[in-house]
């Protein structure tokens, strides 16, 4: 069967590791040798076999460590997820995209099999078999949105559709970049990217709210989002800022190419059937910069990225601190050569 998933953490001993394969399709996020927010989307259609494009949801080799550290965050805060009374309806629509989706793409992993609303749900690497009724909750544990993201890969928020905008009126949100969907939940677009610099300007989420208000059933759409994290943190939230914000005053340049990582979120847009809300999940990947740099075009490129983003950029992601340390260790992986366009490596 193959079930092949690491044993890790993402707390405490920190053991989260990449395989080498798993830095092969590692999604690199910087498609030339500089950055500036954009209205970054393109179709969310099939890409490379293996790659993180392969299918609508990547199930990784981090898959079970992932969803064992959600669980211990869930216990300790349950607030990370929430759903408001209206939202139901988008949690089931959410619930039948990811078992559908993951029983056609990974049918020796799940399995889904349904008579009318009699639904049969076998989750083989986390050992769940769960028979139930489509559209009641009283047949699950939880509600279909937790049900179904305590077992996915990644964030997810929801968003209600009405009055020409989008309200992030629920969501599961436990490895987040440093937001937090108790404060912001109810909120619309632009009140929940108020805090991010420069971007407003430039019109940017007024063009991407365009946009989205048109987001076509079947027609998804995704980009990248990036930062940085000091140790394989899933959850750097607001409300534990505390135990992770002094770490990044701790790294040394012994210790940098191990404890930094660049952390991407491959970000999907898609619209729910019934509910008609835009279901929005957040997936996260965490790489050490010592494995980052032993695909050398990607070592040259973040090096020139990261030396020549706007100072704005740097503070609002956190890492402006360690700006000069970070480069002092990218430069030695940087011989000047040019670098080839496109994410992939060469
Ligand atoms: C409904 C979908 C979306 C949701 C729920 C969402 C949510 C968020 C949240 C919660 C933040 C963090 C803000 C903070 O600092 O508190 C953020 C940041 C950001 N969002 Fe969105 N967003 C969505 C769609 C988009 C789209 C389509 C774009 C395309 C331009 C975009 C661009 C950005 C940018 C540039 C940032 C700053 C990220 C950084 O520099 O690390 N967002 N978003």
């Amino acid at each position: 069967m193959g079930l092949d998933f690491n044993q890790e953490t993402f707390r405490n001993d920190f053991t989260f590791r990449n395989s080498p394969k798993a830095i092969r399709r590692f999604p690199f996020p910087f498609h030339e040798d500089g950055y500036m927010y954009s209205v970054n989307l393109e179709p969310h259609v099939p890409g490379p076999k293996g790659s993180v494009f392969e299918h609508t949801f990547d199930v990784d080799e981090h898959y079970v460590a992932e969803m064992r550290d959600r669980a211990l965050v869930l216990a300790e805060d349950p607030l990370r997820c929430q759903s408001l009374p209206h939202m139901t309806l988008a949690g089931w629509d959410l619930l039948e995209l990811i078992m559908t989706s993951k029983a056609r793409d990974y049918p020796h992993w799940f399995e889904l099999h349904k008579q009318g609303d009699k639904w049969h749900w076998i989750n083989k690497p986390l050992e769940i078999e769960q028979k139930f009724t489509f559209g009641d909750e009283t047949t699950l544990p939880y509600g279909p949105m937790e049900y179904i993201t305590r077992q996915t890969q990644g964030d997810f928020s929801l968003q209600d559709h009405r009055d020409d905008n989008l309200w992030m009126d629920a969501g599961m949100i436990t490895t987040q970049a440093d937001w937090s969907l108790d404060f912001d939940v109810g909120m619309s677009f632009h009140e929940w990217h108020a805090p991010v610099p420069l971007a407003h300007e430039k019109g940017i989420f007024d063009r991407a709210l365009k946009f989205l208000l048109n987001l076509q059933l079947g027609a998804p759409v995704r980009r990248f989002n990036w930062t940085m994290t000091v140790d394989p943190l899933l959850d750097t939230s607001p409300e534990t800022y505390p135990q992770w914000g002094p770490t990044r005053a701790s790294l040394t340049p012994e210790t940098i190419g191990k404890r930094m990582h660049l952390r991407v979120e491959l970000q999907t847009l898609i619209r729910l059937p019934r509910s008609n809300a835009i279901a929005f999940p957040i997936r996260c990947y965490l790489i050490k910069f010592d494995e980052l740099v032993t695909v050398p075009k990607w070592g040259r490129r973040l090096h020139r990225v990261i030396r020549d983003l706007p100072e704005e950029l740097a503070v609002y992601k956190g890492f402006a601190r360690n700006r000069p340390m970070m480069l002092d260790y990218l430069a030695q992986y940087d011989d000047g050569t040019p670098t080839s366009p496109g994410i992939w490596p060469d």
